[in-house]
């Protein structure tokens, strides 16, 4: 095989140009003298590689080591055809430098993402969100991995259970993010637990789901129950950690989700995950000057608290309950056991078990010397969720609405 320098030096000294009346690329290639690498490799793709002009194929005995493409000639003389002679033309598909650009580009990327920042037993991670879900096995499993762990719950008894784990390394306190006075009592005990050696990483993951529903049965009330804590909760620790995150030259892991990217429901919480994107990206453009690197995860739908369908299933009711008779006539009597039947079929498809595929993603974030400023994290996300975001509005919006029933007076 050619090597990498072989294939550059090649590039270098080629040049790109479209011939030929049936719209195909090709690239005739320069061969300098002296180009070192330039003559094997040309004969390895002629040996190999289909290699053709205009349909024409050029076989390997119509050229000769040293051969050059007279440009000027060639445009003036033949510009649909090539007659084999003294200066005979080589030319390769330009889809074969094309996939040669894209497997040493993907071999080159692979490389750079598993590499790793060095020992990680100095540096400390604070959590918020640690009580249940992603944010509990993400503290544990850091644990594992030899970082020192602070781990914010909104509840005692999810205080208690992470440090009955015993383990010096890892530490609790109570942090609702929702509360300006817990958030900067969390950040005075991180300082004194950090020390000089500031914060390597902030992940910011507590969240709500509910209310979540139709936008027409939402009060403005349900809307801040949501934002106060997947948005304006996450906003108000990031700017509170920010010092201590810069004196180590850390990371921010903000946990958004796929439906940041696409509104799938009424209520705050697709509003929020949105605007965590958007703080995230503003953040990471401004603090990349101080060498903070900010994380942004996306995942799909995973079987934990906030995706719980009573949990869901009960706001819902309540929702339904206060409405005025005008608007749940509108809908119908049996919309709203509908609408649960259709969200349970649906939640039960989409929902993963497996939270490893975000804390993973998570870990990455952290421990990888050039971490991803996105992780779409689960199936769903890669493969329906995100296609789906890139889609025409019209064909998105039908294919959301088929999921969900429609209203009794609906006209359309
Ligand atoms: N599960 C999914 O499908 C999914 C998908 C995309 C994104 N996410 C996001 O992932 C993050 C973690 O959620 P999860 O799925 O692991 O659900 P989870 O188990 O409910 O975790 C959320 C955590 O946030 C805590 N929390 C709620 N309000 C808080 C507040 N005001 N202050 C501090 N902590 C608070 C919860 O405490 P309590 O348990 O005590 O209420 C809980 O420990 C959330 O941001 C969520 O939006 C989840």
């Amino acid at each position: 095989m050619p090597s990498v320098f072989t294939l550059s030096h090649l590039l270098l000294h080629s040049k790109w140009k479209t011939l030929g009346k049936r719209g195909r690329w090709i690239v005739p290639i320069y061969r300098k003298p002296g180009a070192r690498g330039t003559k094997a490799l040309s004969t390895f793709l002629l040996s190999r590689l289909e290699i053709s002009c205009n349909g024409m194929p050029l076989l390997r005995s119509h050229t000769a080591p040293g051969d050059h493409l007279d440009l000027k000639e060639y445009r003036e003389n033949k510009p649909f055809g090539y007659r084999t002679g003294s200066k005979p033309l080589q030319t390769v598909s330009m889809w074969v430098y094309l996939l040669a650009a894209a497997a040493l580009l993907a071999v080159w990327w692979l490389h750079r993402d598993r590499q790793e920042v060095g020992q990680v037993k100095d540096k400390f991670v604070f959590i918020t969100g640690c009580d249940t879900g992603f944010g509990n096995l993400l503290a544990k499993r850091l644990v594992r991995r030899g970082f020192r762990v602070l781990a914010g719950c909104l509840t005692q008894k999810g205080v208690d259970g992470l440090q009955s784990s015993n383990t010096s390394t890892l530490k609790a306190i109570l942090l609702d993010v929702t509360d300006c006075s817990s958030i900067q009592k969390a950040a005075d005990w991180v300082q004194a637990e950090v020390g000089e050696k500031g914060l390597w990483g902030l992940v910011n993951n507590a969240g709500r789901a509910i209310p979540i529903g139709p936008t027409e049965w939402m009060k403005m009330e349900d809307y801040l129950k949501v934002l106060n804590v997947n948005l304006l909760g996450l906003m108000e620790v990031t700017l509170t950690f920010l010092p201590l995150v810069k004196k180590a030259r850390g990371r921010i892991v903000n946990v958004a989700s796929i439906l940041g990217r696409i509104s799938l429901a009424g209520g705050g919480y697709c509003l929020s995950k949105s605007g965590v994107e958007s703080f995230s990206d503003s953040l990471r453009r401004d603090m990349q000057h101080f060498g903070i690197q900010v994380c942004i995860i996306e995942p799909g739908f995973f079987k934990t608290a906030v995706t719980n369908l009573e949990g869901i299933e009960n706001d819902l009711q309540r929702l339904w309950d206060r409405l005025s008779p005008e608007v749940r006539e509108s809908y119908g009597q049996n919309y709203l056991a509908k609408y649960m039947k259709a969200q349970q079929f649906s939640m039960n498809i989409l929902c993963d078990g497996d939270l490893s595929k975000v804390t993973t993603c998570m870990e990455h974030a952290l421990v990888a010397r050039h971490p991803r400023s996105r992780y779409a994290a689960g199936w769903d996300a890669k493969l329906f969720w995100i296609p789906l975001s890139y889609m025409p509005t019209r064909l998105s919006d039908f294919l959301l609405t088929l999921l969900l029933p429609k209203p009794l007076q609906s006209v359309q």
